[in-house]
């Protein structure tokens, strides 16, 4: 089985290492890939992954290069292409593309569709509803006293959220989006929701157009630095499990929350094959969906992949193909976590190219596996190309022996500027769950 994956991020190497271990895997490339990427070789013949230097939002060119080398599957990693279209396009040519069509990844394309989806289909989420005049706007949010979630419709690189606390804020949030346009069309229609309060976890459900399967669960640390404080960011590292949702609950967000959403893509003609990962918020009167993606999260990725026990090559395969049923999620029963190497700056402007030493050693230490997201390989070394740069994945019996070990290989790692949270998967070890 030949496959491209696109993307070149973290999630995208977690992908490609995973699918690499797969008995079918003859062939791989990845678009654009990274310098991490780029080690890694197959199992079953120890050819070498072939980085593509053509972007994952250059439509064109992945369309060009599927013809010619005819992948039998291509894995989309992130959620551009998707909201482009790329799988509908791959399949006007006969290739097999793996993520929703542009019509499925409306989920995540648009937050409008999103909440109304959710209330047609009752699945819980925050009171919410959609603008396109600022004054009906402000008046809605208004009725939660200015606490409430301003957010862009369309995919804004994350800077689509902007959390209110008063009315001063609410409006200014509204303004910006419709009227000044700051994220342009993006936020030309808006949802405003009820702020919730709670614990936030991450879903994952591999679905087939009919199923869903889901995974353990994970928590993600969106803030920039320790004790969530600073900016939000793409996420600065995970573990899974999480004891905040526990199996008991995973099955009442399923019958919540995955069994209402499958029934309303039945009734609504959408053939969802792909990934859905519902954030989630963990309130008082039990989980509400805060937004819906479609696609693997980064970095999630990075610590449900190396608990897999199935050959992932299968999985997307039946994914793309309606053929899930029958089969069944294995998970090893060890705890994982991912720590993210950031650029100084992060998620602001950050400079590139600084050179990154210490991974040989890193990549010595048993049960580790160091995930590039924002590298590229120089003359002299790997040098860092990006906000995110590595994802420090660690797995053990435990939770706290997976930070030890996790921590202990990002302290092999240097780069100038190098900043990462202290505390990932520290909330669960001082709050062992509900
Ligand atoms: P989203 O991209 O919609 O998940 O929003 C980004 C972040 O904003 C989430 O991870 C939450 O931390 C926060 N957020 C979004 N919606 C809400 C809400 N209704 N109440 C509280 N926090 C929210
Ligand atoms: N973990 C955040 C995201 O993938 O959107």
């Amino acid at each position: 089985m030949k496959i491209l994956v696109i993307g070149g991020g973290g999630r995208e190497h977690a992908l490609v290492w995973k699918l690499a271990q797969s008995a079918h895997v003859t062939r791989m490339w990845c678009a654009p890939g990274n310098a991490g990427i780029a080690d890694e070789r197959l199992a079953r013949n120890h050819a070498p992954v072939e980085c593509v230097p053509t972007g994952a939002e250059d439509l064109e060119g992945l369309l060009a290069f599927a013809r010619e080398q005819r992948p039998d599957l291509t894995v989309v990693g992130p959620d551009n292409p998707l909201a482009l279209g790329v799988v509908d396009q791959f399949a006007a040519e006969g290739l097999r593309a793996w993520g929703p069509t542009q019509q499925a990844a409306r989920f995540e394309s648009s937050k409008a569709f999103a909440q109304e989806f959710m209330e047609r289909h009752h699945i819980p989420a925050p009171k919410g509803g959609v603008f396109t005049d600022a004054r009906a706007a402000s008046r809605f949010a208004a009725t939660f006293g200015g606490r409430c979630a301003v957010k862009a419709d369309g995919l804004a690189l994350g800077k689509g959220v902007l959390i209110c606390r008063d009315m001063a804020q609410a409006d200014s949030a509204i303004e910006d989006l419709l009227v000044n346009r700051t994220l342009g069309p993006a936020g030309a229609r808006i949802v405003i929701q009820e702020l919730l309060e709670g614990t936030e976890v991450s879903l994952h459900a591999l679905c087939d157009g009919r199923t869903a399967k889901l995974f353990p669960t994970s928590q993600d640390h969106k803030r920039a630095r320790d004790q969530d404080q600073g900016p939000n960011t793409g996420g600065m590292g995970t573990y899974s499990p999480t004891p905040f949702l526990t199996d008991a609950h995973l099955g009442m967000a399923y019958r919540d929350i995955l069994e209402p959403w499958l029934r309303g893509c039945a009734a609504e003609g959408i053939d969802f094959r792909g990934l859905l990962y519902p954030g989630l918020m963990l309130t008082k009167d039990g989980p509400k969906v805060l937004e819906f993606n479609a696609r693997f999260g980064d970095p999630e990725t990075q610590v449900y992949l190396p608990r897999l026990e199935n050959d992932l090559a299968e999985l997307l395969e039946a994914s793309a193909t309606g053929q899930l049923g029958p089969l069944v999620l294995r998970w090893r029963d060890v705890a994982s976590v991912c720590v993210v190497m950031a650029s100084a700056g992060y998620p602001g402007p950050y400079a590139k190219g600084k050179l990154i030493t210490g991974l040989v050693e890193a990549a010595r230490l048993p049960n580790v596996k160091v995930f590039h997201a924002g590298t590229h390989r120089a003359a002299d070394g790997v040098v860092t190309s990006g906000g995110r740069v590595l994802g420090v994945t660690a797995w053990a019996a435990d939770l706290r022996q997976a930070r030890e070990a996790a921590y202990a290989a990002v302290e092999c790692i240097r780069f100038e500027g190098a900043h990462y949270r202290r505390d990932i998967g520290h909330k669960a070890l001082r709050n062992p769950g509900p």
